[in-house]
C-alpha cells in the first residue's frame, strides 16, 4: 500500500485539508498538537473504523460532520476509501439509519457516507462492510472484527504513541501466534516443505539425465548399428506384410467357410432330430408289423378251428316240416288216441257183457235163454271191433312217437342251426380282421421300407458331412 494523499474535513484540529504524500519516506515534523497523530489516526480510522475509538476524538468539537478520504495504490490499482463523521441530535439508537447512515456509537457520533472506489468504480458500504472490502483489498489474512482495528496495520503498519509497550507486554506465546499468522509464516513453512520434496525429485531426475548422457555413444552406436539393418529389415518387413496379407485372406477364407459349416451343422442338428424320429417312427413300424403277424396267425389259427367245429356240427338236412307243422299234427294224433282210448273202453266192455251171457246162456233181465249161434256171431262181431279199435291205437300212438321224433329232431336241428350260425358270424368276424390286418400288414410294412431308406439316405449324408469337415479340423 502506497498511500498518496489524505483529505480531511472537521477532524480535530482540521478544518478542509488535503494532505498530499510523495513517494518515499515521510516525516511529519511539528510541535506537540501541531496535528501529526491526528493524520495517522485519520488515515486509520478511513481504512478500518474507530474500533474502540470514540467518534469524538476524531470528529472536531463545535463541529456536527466531518469526513476522511484517503487515496492509495495497491496491487496496480488505485483505490480511494471514504468514511463520513456525524453528530448525531438524540440519545444513541433512537433512530433507526439506513445502510449508509451505519451504526451509531456511544457518544453520539456516527459513521456515515462510506464508500470505496476502485479505479474509479465507487460503491457504497456499512461501517462493518468497509473494514472487510479494505482487508480483502490490502489483502490482510485476519479476521474480520468490526470492533478491533487491523492488528496487522497496528503492529507492521502504524503503531500509535505510547502503544508500543503494549505490545511488547504481550504474552509470548501471544505475540508469536499474533505475528505468525499476520505475517503468514505457516504458508511459508509449507512452501518450504513442497520446495524440498521438489528438489529431491529434480535431483534424481538430473541423475537420471546424467545416467543417459553418459550412456551416450553407446546408444549412439547402437544407432547405427540399426541404420545399418535398416535395409535388411525393411526387405524382411516387406516379406511379412506380404505372408500377413496372404495369412488374412487365408483367414478370412476359412472364416466364411466355418460360417457355412455352422449353418450346415445347425441344419444337420435338425436333421439329426428327424433322424431320431425316423428311429421311433422306424421301432413303431416294426413293433406294428410283429404285432399284426402274430394277431393274423392267431386268427388264422382260430378260423380253422371254427371250420372244424362247422364241419362237425352241419346238420345232414333240413327238416321237411316247420315245428308248428308237427306240434299241430301231434294234437290232432293225441285227440285221436284219446278218442281210441274212449272207444275201446266201451267195446271192451260190450265185449265183457257179450262173454258173460255167453258165458251164463240167458238173458239176466228177462231170464229167456239166448241163441248160442247169434251171441257167437255177436262175440266174434264184438271181438272184432275191439280189435279193429285197438289196432288202430296202435297206429295212432306209432304216429304219435314218429312226430315226437320228428319235433325232437327239428329242435335239434334249430339248436345246431344256432349254434352254426353264431360260428359262422365269429368265422366272418375273424376272417374280416384277418384281411383288415393284412391290408394294415401291408402299410405297415411299406412304411417300414420307407423309413429305412431314409434311415439309411440320412445316415450317408451325415458321413459325407464328416469327411467334408475332416479337412479342416485343427485350423479354425
Ligand atoms: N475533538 C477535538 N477537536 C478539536 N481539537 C482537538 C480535539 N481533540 C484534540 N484536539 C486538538 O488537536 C491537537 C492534537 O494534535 P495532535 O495531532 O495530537 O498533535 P501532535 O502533533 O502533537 O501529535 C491538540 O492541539 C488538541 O488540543
Ligand atoms: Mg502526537
Amino acid at each position: 500500500m502506497i498511500i498518496k494523499s489524505i483529505k480531511l474535513r472537521n477532524v480535530r484540529t482540521y478544518e478542509e485539508e488535503e494532505v498530499r504524500l510523495p513517494e518515499g519516506i515521510i516525516l511529519f515534523e511539528g510541535g506537540i498538537g501541531a496535528g501529526k497523530s491526528t493524520l495517522l489516526l485519520a488515515i486509520e480510522f478511513a481504512l478500518f473504523g474507530l474500533g474502540n475509538e470514540k467518534g469524538t476524538t476524531l470528529l472536531s468539537i463545535g463541529k456536527n460532520s466531518g469526513s476522511v478520504e484517503l487515496t492509495f495504490e495497491t496491487g496496480g490499482k488505485e483505490v480511494k476509501v471514504h468514511r463520513g463523521l456525524e453528530r448525531g441530535k438524540r440519545a444513541a439508537g433512537a433512530k433507526a439509519g439506513s445502510l449508509h447512515q451505519g451504526r451509531l456509537v456511544p457518544a453520539g457520533v456516527k459513521q456515515s457516507d462510506c464508500w470505496i472506489e476502485v479505479d474509479g468504480v465507487r460503491a457504497s458500504y456499512s461501517p462493518s462492510e468497509m473494514k472487510e472490502q479494505v482487508l480483502r483489498i490490502l489483502n490482510y489474512n485476519e479476521p474480520m472484527d468490526p470492533k478491533a482495528k487491523s492488528v496487522i496495520f497496528r503492529y507492521a503498519v502504524y503503531t500509535p504513541q505510547e502503544e508500543m509497550k503494549e505490545i511488547l507486554s504481550q504474552p509470548p506465546d501471544l505475540r508469536l501466534q499474533t505475528i505468525r499468522k499476520a505475517l503468514r509464516i505457516e504458508e511459508y513453512k509449507t512452501a518450504m516443505e513442497n520446495a524440498k520434496a521438489i528438489a529431491v525429485d529434480l535431483r534424481k531426475e538430473a541423475e537420471y539425465i546424467r545416467k543417459g548422457a553418459e550412456r551416450l555413444p553407446e546408444i549412439q552406436e547402437e544407432i547405427r548399428d540399426i541404420e545399418e539393418s535398416l535395409p535388411e529389415r525393411e526387405a524382411d518387413l516387406q516379406r511379412l506384410n506380404a505372408e500377413v496379407e496372404k495369412v488374412e485372406g487365408e483367414i478370412v477364407a476359412l472364416k466364411e467357410r466355418r460360417e457355412k459349416l455352422q449353418a450346415e451343422l445347425l441344419a444337420r442338428a435338425k436333421d439329426a432330430e428327424g433322424v431320431q424320429q425316423i428311429e421311433l417312427d422306424l421301432q413303431k413300424a416294426r413293433k406294428e408289423i410283429s404285432e399284426l403277424e402274430r394277431k393274423i396267425a392267431t386268427n388264422k389259427r382260430r378260423l380253422e378251428e371254427l371250420r372244424a367245429r362247422i364241419k362237425a356240427i352241419k346238420p345232414a338236412e333240413e327238416p321237411p316240416m316247420s315245428e308248428e307243422e308237427v306240434e299241430g299234427m301231434l294234437d290232432e294224433a293225441k285227440a285221436r288216441l284219446s278218442g281210441y282210448d274212449t272207444e275201446l273202453g266201451r267195446l271192451k266192455a260190450e265185449l265183457d257183457n257179450v262173454k258173460a251171457l255167453v258165458m251164463k246162456g240167458y238173458c239176466p233181465t228177462c231170464k229167456r235163454p239166448i241163441d248160442g249161434a247169434e251171441y257167437a256171431t255177436h262175440l266174434q262181431e264184438a271181438e272184432a271191433k275191439y280189435e279193429e279199435a285197438r289196432r288202430k291205437r296202435q297206429e295212432t300212438a306209432e304216429e304219435i312217437r314218429d312226430l315226437e321224433r320228428a319235433r325232437a329232431e327239428i329242435a335239434d336241428y334249430a339248436k345246431k342251426k344256432g349254434q352254426l350260425d353264431g360260428l359262422e358270424e365269429t368265422a366272418t368276424e375273424v376272417e374280416d380282421g384277418i384281411f383288415d390286418a393284412e391290408h394294415r400288414l401291408e402299410e405297415a410294412k411299406a412304411s417300414e421300407r420307407d423309413l429305412s431308406d431314409r434311415r439309411a439316405k440320412a445316415a450317408k449324408a451325415a458321413e459325407a458331412e464328416v469327411e467334408a469337415a475332416r479337412p479342416l479340423a485343427g485350423r479354425i
